[in-house]
C-alpha cells in the first residue's frame, strides 16, 4: 500500500487514542468550535428565530457543525446542539434571551418528568438527523461528538432558572437531598437514552459536559459528579452503546484524580487548572482531553505559541487529545484557531 495516499479504512486519530493508543501527534477539535466567532456562524444563525429553533433544525445544525471544519483541519466535529434541550424536551420550558444567556421556567413535578423521559428522546430526534447529516459528509478520518450535560449541571440550570453562581442549587442539595436525587436520577435515564440515540445516528464519540464540577466539597463532589457519572455511563453500556465516551469533570481541581480512578471514562477532560503531574498521572489510568486557556487562545501571540509547546511537550508522550480548558470565547480571533490547529496537526486547513 502506498503510504503517502490516505487510507480510507484509517481510523480517525482520535478514536484510536481513545481505544488507548499514543499517537504519532495528538488529535485536536476544540469545545465550543462552531459559534459566534465565526463570522458564517453569525450569519447562519440570523436566518433562525430563535437559538433552541437554531439547534432543532437538522439542517442549519449540520450546517453550523461543519462550519469549523472547512476552515480548520480539526480531528472531529462536535454536533451543533445544547445542553439545555433536554429540560426541554422534559417538558420545562427552557429559551435563550439575547446577551443574557439560557432562562428556565418552573421546576415541573418530578413524577410529571418521570413520566416524560421516554418521548423527551423523540422529541430530540432532530439531533439525531442533524448527526446523520454531518457524517454522510465528514470525511472518513474525522470524527463526530455527540454530547449531553452531565446530571448535576443540567439540575443546576433547572433548579436556579439559568446560569448563576449555583448556590440555589447546592443549598437545595443539602435541603432537599431526596428530591435532588431523584431529579438526578430522571436526568441519568433521560441522558443515556438520548446519548444512545446519539450513537444509533452516527456519533463516533460521546462527551459528558459538566460544566459546574467546580465549589463542590468532597462528599458532595461523590454524591452529585461521581456517583451519576457511574450510573449513567453504566445506563449507557447497558443500552447497547460501545463508542468511547468522554467525561469533563471541570472545575474539580485535585478531585479530578479520583473522578479519573471512579468512572471507567475512555478520557476524562481537564480544565485550565489542571497540573502536568496530574494529567500525567490520569493518563496511566485512562486518556486525557484539554487544557489550553480559552483567555490564552483569545489572547494569542508569543504567550499562545508558548503555551501550545509546553502542552504537547507535558502530555503529547501520552493518550493526549489537544482541546480547551473550556469553550472558545466569543470574541476570539479565528485567525488564533488557525494557528493552533495548524501547528498541532501541521495542516493549514484539512487535506492540506
Ligand atoms: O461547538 C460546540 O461545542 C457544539 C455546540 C455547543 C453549544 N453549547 C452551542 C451554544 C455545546 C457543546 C454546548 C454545551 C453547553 N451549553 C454547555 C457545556 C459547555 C460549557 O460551556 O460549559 C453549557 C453550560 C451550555 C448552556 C448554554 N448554552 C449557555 C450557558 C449558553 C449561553 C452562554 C453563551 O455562550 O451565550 C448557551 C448558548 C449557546 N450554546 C451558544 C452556542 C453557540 C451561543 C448562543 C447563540 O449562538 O445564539
Amino acid at each position: 500500500m502506498n503510504a503517502t495516499l490516505p487510507n480510507p479504512d484509517a481510523q480517525p486519530l482520535m478514536l484510536r487514542v481513545l481505544a488507548g493508543e499514543t499517537t504519532e501527534r495528538p488529535p485536536i477539535w476544540f469545545m465550543r468550535q462552531a459559534g459566534r466567532y465565526l463570522p458564517e456562524y453569525l450569519e447562519l444563525r440570523a436566518k433562525a428565530p430563535d437559538f433552541i429553533a437554531f439547534c432543532l433544525n437538522p439542517e442549519m445544525a449540520a450546517e453550523a457543525t461543519l462550519q469549523p471544519m472547512r476552515r480548520y483541519a480539526f480531528d472531529a466535529a462536535i454536533v451543533f446542539a445544547d445542553i439545555l434541550l433536554l429540560p426541554g424536551a422534559l417538558g420545562q420550558k427552557v429559551w435563550f434571551q439575547a446577551g443574557e444567556g439560557p432562562k428556565l421556567g418552573p421546576l415541573p413535578e418530578l413524577a410529571t418528568m418521570e413520566a416524560e423521559i421516554e418521548a423527551s428522546t423523540a422529541r430530540l430526534a432532530n439531533v439525531g438527523e442533524t448527526l446523520g447529516r454531518v457524517r454522510a459528509v465528514l470525511e472518513p478520518e474525522r470524527a463526530l461528538i455527540g454530547f449531553a450535560g452531565a446530571p448535576w449541571t443540567v439540575a443546576t440550570y433547572m433548579i436556579e432558572g439559568g446560569s448563576s453562581d449555583r448556590s440555589r442549587a447546592r443549598t437545595y442539595a443539602y435541603e432537599h437531598p431526596e428530591a435532588l436525587d431523584r431529579l438526578l436520577d430522571i436526568l441519568v435515564e433521560a441522558s443515556a437514552r438520548y446519548l444512545a440515540m446519539q450513537a444509533a445516528n452516527g456519533a463516533q464519540v460521546l462527551q459528558i459536559f459538566e460544566s459546574w464540577a467546580e465549589g463542590l466539597p468532597e462528599d458532595l463532589f461523590q454524591r452529585l459528579v461521581i456517583g451519576p457519572h457511574v450510573k449513567l455511563l453504566a445506563r449507557v453500556r447497558e443500552l447497547g452503546v460501545t463508542i468511547p465516551v468522554i467525561g469533563f469533570p471541570r472545575g474539580a481541581g485535585a478531585l479530578a484524580e479520583g473522578y479519573a480512578a471512579q468512572v471507567p471514562m475512555n478520557a476524562v477532560a481537564l480544565d485550565t487548572q489542571a497540573s502536568a503531574e496530574m494529567g500525567r498521572r490520569i493518563q496511566s489510568i485512562t486518556a486525557i482531553q484539554g487544557a489550553l486557556d480559552p483567555l490564552l487562545l483569545r489572547a494569542g501571540g508569543k504567550a499562545l505559541d508558548a503555551r501550545v509547546e509546553t502542552l504537547l511537550h507535558q502530555w503529547g508522550g501520552g493518550r493526549y487529545i489537544f482541546n480547551l480548558g473550556h469553550g472558545i470565547i466569543l470574541d476570539t480571533p479565528p485567525e488564533h484557531v488557525g494557528r493552533v490547529v495548524a501547528r498541532v496537526t501541521g495542516k493549514q486547513g484539512w487535506g492540506g
